[in-house]
């Protein structure tokens, strides 16, 4: 295969050679579609990469982000700073849970996730409980792909050939369990027991030597992996009754993916610290945050007043350009009700998944809010083969959706209405009877 492009560009998690010879390449964007360099309309049913949750193409973001720039291109905040990471943490502050009011500032999930593990890490030393070092973390978890996120995380590529990762790390098991639960809507009715292997690497270790248990509420890159009903809260009891923290990875349910403005929210469980990237400016300008809970917080201040309680931070964090990004973002969230979109709609989302069934080879559909994995039976020629095939298809006939080995993810903007949703299936629907 010829490549039809510049070589120098080394794609991130792509197949470069076949993608090269063979590009897909995005132009422009607009409200729920994309534009190819061909004219293409796409509809976008992955909000880019979980991204943009307001749809593309936003005035106000643009506006801000371009104002922002000519006043103020770049300010440190390193001994220094600038109004808009201070409005923005006391803004966050008021749409995540309750008591998560302290905003540390990111460029990315997988930076969010290392700043996340590191705050539990140094948090546990200060309270005088310096033994606990280990992490947990869980099968098939994606957190990013620092080295702290690959530790924890559960995605054998993501792992196998960078050696021997963080030391002193433990995964859950997954809970993925398709003989049990396959085609539930909602969170599935079986698993929440899985919940109690913590117990038992608890009574192995020692909870005085664990630091931090760390979960995606929903896995979205492994192929949306809901959470049995009671699971989390399981997690919960667990980690609290032994000092463990509970961090959960919000970067691809946060800012209203699954119906709330986080998933915490939305099943009732709230952890001591939350990561989330991706949708904080909807995708506009790269940013990440942590929540912390003040109580953590409070365990760094303290010492001499002229001390620096974290040694921890990026150049970009709190940068200026990416906080009035992010503050235009979620005006337009609160104002248009969009975390709301994820109930409102998810009646009319199950009954059109609904209409997949029958067509050949699917094994599973999971749905919650306004996300969904259609999972396929692999092909002969090897997993992940049907999953690209339908993707491709999907491409070529104007919708966008997300391969992850043979799950296609489904996870549009939150601004989507029925008659897109309608068209999203049937074009679907197309690639997945034409592929089979
Ligand atoms: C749950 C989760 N954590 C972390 C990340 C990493 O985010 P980024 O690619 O911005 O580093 C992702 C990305 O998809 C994610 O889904």
């Amino acid at each position: 295969m010829t490549s039809v492009l510049p070589d120098q560009f080394w794609m991130p998690f792509t197949a470069n050679r076949q993608f090269k010879a063979d590009p897909r390449m995005l132009e422009s964007a607009e409200g729920m579609y994309y534009t190819d360099r061909d004219g293409h309309r796409i509809l976008d049913g992955t909000a880019g990469l979980w991204c943009c949750n307001a749809g593309h193409g936003r005035r106000e973001i643009t506006e801000a982000v371009s104002r922002q720039i000519a006043r103020l291109d770049f300010a440190p905040t390193f001994q220094m700073g600038h109004s808009l990471p201070f409005e923005l943490a006391e803004r966050l502050s008021e749409i995540g849970p309750k008591g998560l009011n302290r905003v540390f500032f990111t460029n990315s999930g997988s930076e969010s996730v290392d700043t996340a593990l590191k705050i539990a890490l140094a948090y546990q030393r200060a309270i005088g409980q310096a033994t606990r070092t280990r992490l947990i973390g869980r099968e098939l978890a994606y957190h990013g792909v620092g080295f702290g996120g690959i530790s924890v995380g559960g995605l054998v590529n993501n792992r196998r050939a960078f050696g021997p990762l963080l030391p002193g790390v433990d995964h859950l098991a997954h809970t993925l369990d398709i003989e049990r639960n396959a085609f539930s809507k909602g969170l599935p009715e079986f698993g929440a027991e899985k919940a109690e292997e913590l117990e038992r690497l608890i009574a192995l270790h020692g909870a005085e030597n664990i630091a931090a248990l760390i979960v995606e509420p929903m896995s979205g890159s492994a192929g949306v992996i809901l959470p049995p009903k009671g699971y989390l809260q399981r997690l919960r009891e667990i980690t609290t009754k032994h000092g463990i923290l509970l961090i959960f990875d919000e970067v691809i349910t946060g800012f209203g993916r699954v119906g709330e403005a986080f998933a915490a929210q939305r099943w009732g469980v709230t952890p001591d610290i939350l990561t989330c990237a991706k949708g904080l400016t909807n995708g506009s300008i790269p940013m990440g945050a942590v929540f912390v809970a003040q109580t953590i917080h409070d365990a760094f201040m303290t010492g001499p007043q002229s001390a620096i309680e974290f040694f921890h931070g990026y150049t970009y964090s709190g940068h200026p350009v990416a906080c009035a990004a992010a503050l235009a973002t979620q005006e337009i969230y609160v104002r248009e009700n969009l975390f709301q979109k994820g109930i409102e709609l998810e009646g009319y989302w199950q009954k059109a998944l609904g209409s997949l069934a029958g067509l050949p080879g699917i094994i599973d559909i999971r749905t919650v809010g306004l996300v969904a994995g259609v999972q396929l039976a692999p092909d002969a020629a090897g997993p992940g083969k049907r999953g690209y095939d339908v993707f491709r298809h999907c491409f070529e006939n104007g919708l966008l959706v997300r391969p992850s080995g043979d799950t296609i993810a489904l996870s549009p903007p939150l601004i989507i209405e029925k008659e897109h949703i309608d068209t999203l299936f049937e074009r679907l629907a197309e690639a997945i009877r034409k592929t089979a």
